[in-house]
């Protein structure tokens, strides 16, 4: 996949202690998720801050298919936030 140099308008944000490792994420979106060695998913290239949470920031564009991905998450540990108000959208 090529990366997106459109504007960024959201922030993904992966509570991945709490995670599960269902996997329908990486079903959903598999341009921006991935399962990795410890059974848990992981956003590509995502940054991995200090509590073991992940957030990558988004266009427009790459916003669907990763609310899809969040609303897929039957543990509710994918988060998307508006950039520009800091909403909490899920
Ligand atoms: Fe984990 Fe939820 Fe994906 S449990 S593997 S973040 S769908």
């Amino acid at each position: 996949m090529t990366e997106d140099k459109s504007e960024k308008t959201h922030k993904i944000e992966h509570d991945r202690p709490n995670c599960i490792g269902c996997g329908a994420c990486v079903a959903v979106a598999p341009d921006f998720w991935e399962m990795d060695d410890d059974g848990k998913a992981k956003i590509l290239k995502g940054k991995k801050k200090p509590d073991e949470t992940q957030e990558k920031e988004i266009s427009d564009g790459e916003f669907k298919v990763n609310m899809e991905a969040a609303e897929s998450c039957p543990v509710n540990v994918i988060h998307i936030k508006r950039l520009k108000d800091d909403e909490k959208l899920i």
